[in-house]
């Protein structure tokens, strides 16, 4: 039981007198501050934050001139050949979703809360299913074999028309606070449900709903025969492993130490990382797994080469992000372009209206190399959403 402590309900009086004193002059120092500001007029309020775009803004192509990355004419890819015909793999890709209804002091569109992509306007809500049905559509052109399922609340109002994909309910905890946490344990229990399935099971992807998959990724489990799960890394110290990709061999085996591993995840989440901001806890005690079994592991981070180790049994294939989870770096750090051989873009953060500008874009033109020119020139931006 909290003991609340008396405390002295009076005003402090000398801060208070000396706010009132100098109120004047903090007033006309702010004044002053915004009259030097030339677009902004004297009299209006100070302005929050800055907006951001809400339609696509393009910038140069980082990366032009070097052998190894995208090279972009306007918005015309000058050295990507297009995707290959052949009809790839069966691969699953499963991702976690849910809706949230809006706060009922909301209810409705609010106009502030609609965007405008292209032709078409959504609200807050019908923006996270645009996302969703985009990487689904994107799964659709580059690996049409494949399938998507998408675990979610068994409350949750999904619909999804969409032929490939398919909605698997999953008891669980999703609100917004518990969501990473839920996210693997939903993970677990879907690979529970494929381990009492007799027949193959498809290889398995597990991704997050807002990247765009643009080449098959077939070969991953066929040019390296012996992982049981594969992850992506990055050269950054503090999250070297991107919880957003994570695929795992469609063999009882390969499922078997998939539900360990996660398990594992799963215990480093709960004893080291509930204080996390949420949106990172997985991704730390993944790091943390890794880190436990396989130092050697991170000193290899910073190679943007593929190789493989063993963690608790299992042999995990790392997988460079570059290629396999590629999100342009934000702020002004180096950029060096988009590599010539990305399979999938992450469009982390506010990038999700990229996503859906370059579906657009794919949608009218039928180019996916050109639309990865778009989102190498316009992938810096921080967006409306
Ligand atoms: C779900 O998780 C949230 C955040 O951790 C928690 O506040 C809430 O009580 C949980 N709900 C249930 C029904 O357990
Ligand atoms: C673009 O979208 C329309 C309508 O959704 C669809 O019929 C058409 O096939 C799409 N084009 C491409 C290139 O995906």
């Amino acid at each position: 039981m909290a003991i609340s402590r008396p405390r002295s309900r009076g005003v402090p009086l000398i801060p208070l007198l000396l706010l009132i004193l100098l109120a004047p002059l903090i007033y006309s120092v702010s004044r002053l501050r915004l009259s030097w500001a030339p677009e902004r007029e004297l009299g209006m309020p100070p302005p929050a934050l800055p907006k951001r775009p809400d339609r696509l803004v393009l910038g140069p192509a980082a990366g032009q001139g070097r052998p190894d990355r995208l090279q972009c004419q306007g918005l015309k890819a000058v050295n990507k050949i297009s995707l290959s015909s052949e009809p790839g793999e069966h691969v699953s890709f499963v991702t976690v979703f849910t809706t949230y209804s809006s706060d009922p002091a909301g209810a409705g569109k609010r106009s502030s809360d609609v965007v405008t992509v292209g032709k078409h306007f959504y609200s807050k809500e019908e923006r996270s299913m645009a996302i969703l049905n985009t990487f689904i559509s994107f799964i659709q052109v580059s690996m049409p074999k494949s399938n998507v399922i998408i675990l979610t609340d068994p409350k949750s109002k999904l619909s999804i028309n969409q032929g490939k994909a398919s909605i698997l309910p999953i008891e669980g905890n999703y609100s917004r606070g518990n969501l990473m946490l839920q996210r693997i344990k939903s993970y677990i229990a879907f690979l529970e449900l494929k381990l009492e399935e007799v027949d193959r099971v498809n290889c398995v992807v597990f991704t997050d709903s807002d990247m765009a998959v643009v080449e098959d990724l077939g070969h991953i489990f066929t040019s390296y025969p012996h992982w049981h799960l594969a992850l992506t890394f990055r050269n950054n110290k503090g999250q070297p492993l991107n919880s957003g990709f994570v695929a795992v061999r469609g063999t009882r085996d390969g499922i078997s130490k998939a539900i360990d591993f996660f398990n594992e995840v799963l215990k480093a989440y709960n004893l080291k990382y509930m204080k996390a901001s949420r949106m990172l806890g997985d991704q730390l005690a993944l790091a943390w797994v890794v880190k436990s079994y396989l130092p050697s592991a991170f000193g290899k981070f910073s190679r943007h080469e593929t190789f493989t180790g063993e963690v608790n049994g299992a042999s995990v294939l790392f997988l460079p992000c570059e290629v396999y989870n590629w999100t342009p770096p934000e702020g002004a750090g180096q950029f060096h372009g988009m590599p010539l051989d990305v399979k999938v873009v992450h469009f982390k953060g506010s990038r999700k209206r990229l996503m859906l500008e370059a579906w657009d874009f794919y949608n009218s033109t039928s180019q996916l190399s050109d639309m990865l020119c778009l989102i190498l020139k316009s992938g810096r931006t921080k967006y409306d959403f």
